[in-house]
């Protein structure tokens, strides 16, 4: 029987490679596994071997059967339903194609930030990046931050070791850029930064922020204005200049937080500006001399402008998303509400 099972097993491989249409590849299936076919007939003999060589016999015979079947298998695939051109297994190239279920996208906050940089190179400024863990001679004592300034207090910020911090702001990045060129110098700071906070719908431990600093002779305050309102403008189309209100940040002076026009209501005041019909947008200043003193400008020859914005809250703003904690989840169904809306 073995010498059966090895003649059929070459005999039938070659007879399948010579069936050159389906109907004569069925037709060596038929011959082969078919009722009455050769391997069918052999199984059925089975019973009349030596009892102690059937088990051996029954399972080469199986493994043939499978073998073969595979082989008839695959020799239909080649042949193919319309007459095995190669066309056939790119499919109609003319017809529309399928587009992946599932294709990722950037994330919302990202793209903000993206956007946001993309009005400020436009308007002739580079970017530098900073460390996230930062020294505290940075995040702080170079910003003109007095030892016992509350911010330091660790309540508010994470501290690795005494002098070690996760940044709690991007200004860090105002000393570190300083200290690398001379001016003049106009760069954005995007980045994330962290403080001791509880998270709730208007607060997060994580955020991002975006620092911008100007530095040359003769910088103004009207140049601050400028540059301000033409970022508002370009980002959310507002039709109304931005307002200042005096405010104190150590590392600039004067200092002041910076309004723009509602977007949701267009000033005539709403829920959301608090009827005021103005939203907090940054906050901003004149660099402070003890700023460039740390970083050795001459504070008599140089003045400069800085200001810093929470992304998290423009992109709040700019798509009406009412809770922080959405843009840290996740969540698909939140996310991909963002495809195709920038
Ligand atoms: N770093 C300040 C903050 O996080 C914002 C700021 C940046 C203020 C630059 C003035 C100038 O609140």
């Amino acid at each position: 029987m073995k010498e059966t099972i090895d003649r059929l097993r070459s005999e039938g491989s070659e007879r399948i490679k010579a069936a050159g249409s389906e109907s004569e590849v069925e037709a060596v299936r038929v011959a082969l596994l078919g009722r009455k076919g050769e391997i069918t007939s052999l199984l059925r003999g089975l019973k009349d071997v030596d009892p102690a060589e059937r088990p051996a016999m029954g399972a080469e015979l199986n493994r043939l059967k499978l073998d073969l079947g595979e082989l008839l298998d695959s020799r239909q695939a080649e042949i193919g339903g319309t007459g095995g051109s190669s066309a056939n297994l790119v499919g109609d190239l003319t017809l529309p194609g399928v587009p992946p279920a599932a294709a990722g996208t950037n994330h919302p906050l990202l793209t903000v930030l993206e956007s946001i940089c993309d009005i400020f190179y436009g308007m002739g400024f580079s970017r530098d990046d900073g460390p996230e863990v930062e020294l505290d001679y940075y995040n702080f004592t170079a910003l003109n931050f007095p030892d016992d300034h509350p911010a330091r207090d660790i309540q508010d910020t994470f501290y690795i070791d005494p002098k070690v911090c996760l940044r709690t702001q991007t200004s860090p990045v105002q000393v570190r850029t300083m200290e690398r060129n001379e001016p003049p110098l106009a760069s954005i700071f995007p980045g994330r930064v962290y403080r001791n906070e509880n998270a709730d719908a208007s607060h997060s431990s994580e955020f991002f922020q975006i620092e911008g600093l100007v530095v040359d002779k003769s910088i103004s305050m009207a140049d601050l204005k400028d540059t301000v309102d033409t970022f508002v403008r370009n980002f959310f189309g507002a039709d109304e200049p931005t307002r200042f209100r005096p405010h104190f940040f150590p590392f600039t002076e004067p200092s002041v937080e910076v309004d723009m026009q509602c977007v949701v209501c267009r000033g005539s005041g709403c829920g959301v500006c608090g009827q005021t019909g103005w939203l907090e947008i940054m906050g901003a200043g004149m660099v402070h001399p003890n700023v460039f003193k740390a970083v050795g400008y001459p504070e008599d020859v140089y003045t400069g402008f800085a200001f810093g914005m929470g992304i998290d809250r423009i992109a709040m703003l700019k798509y009406g998303v009412g809770d922080i904690r959405l843009l840290y989840e996740n969540d698909l169904r939140f996310l991909t509400q963002f495809r195709g809306v920038f």
